[in-house]
């Protein structure tokens, strides 16, 4: 039977030292905030595992919020244009916003929302993102939490996909070219 497997060349990073580096984080963020409440919000679909590992990983309080945007579509590139899908529920004004994301590309995803919600005027606005291209970085952005810088090769996993599939792979592996190409 065809299995996720088949299609990777090389794992990064297992699902043990994600979750090291989920924890390392979350220890940071704790001691940051030093037990101010801290609204978490997710850009779906990609953060969903972050999410819900760093939120489970902290032992502040926490609410949680979601926004949906794209800038991929379904292909391997940025297609550069950034779209709201869905919007938060709550009001973040002088709250303490943490942005919670799987990947920096290009920036263009993360400088967009970033610009958004700071005219929301919330009393914090901060970026953690799990991973990082640096090689890419067309939008430079300020992202507080770093899981993993990584090279520029396609990856999937950990909620990372590849139109619509891989996000269930629990390691963070290179995609197989013969899969996109
Ligand atoms: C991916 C990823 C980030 C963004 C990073 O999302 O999850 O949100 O691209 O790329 P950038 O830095 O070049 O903007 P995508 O648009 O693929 O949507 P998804 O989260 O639903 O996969
Ligand atoms: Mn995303
Ligand atoms: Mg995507």
């Amino acid at each position: 039977a065809a299995e996720i497997s088949d299609d990777l060349t090389r794992v990064l990073y297992t699902a043990e030292q994600v979750q090291e580096r989920v924890n390392e984080l979350a220890a940071q963020i704790d001691a940051d905030y030093q037990g101010r409440d801290i609204l978490l919000i997710g850009v779906l679909n990609g953060a969903i595992m972050v999410m819900s590992d760093l939120a489970r990983a902290m032992d502040s309080h926490c609410t949680m919020d979601w926004m949906a945007i794209s800038s991929y579509g379904s292909g391997t590139k940025s297609s550069g244009v950034v779209r709201i899908l869905k919007d938060l529920t709550t009001d973040i004004s002088g709250k303490h916003v943490l942005i919670v994301e799987d990947i920096v590309d290009t920036g263009l995803t993360l400088s967009y929302l970033v610009q958004n919600l700071r005219s929301r005027e919330p009393a914090t606005l901060e970026v953690a993102a799990m991973f990082r291209k640096p090689g890419a970085v067309t939008a430079p952005v300020d992202v507080k939490y770093v899981g993993f810088d990584i090279p520029n090769e396609f990856v999937v996993g950990y909620g990372l996909d590849y139109a619509g599939k891989y996000r269930n792979l629990r390691d963070v592996a290179t995609l197989s070219p013969h899969i996109y190409s």
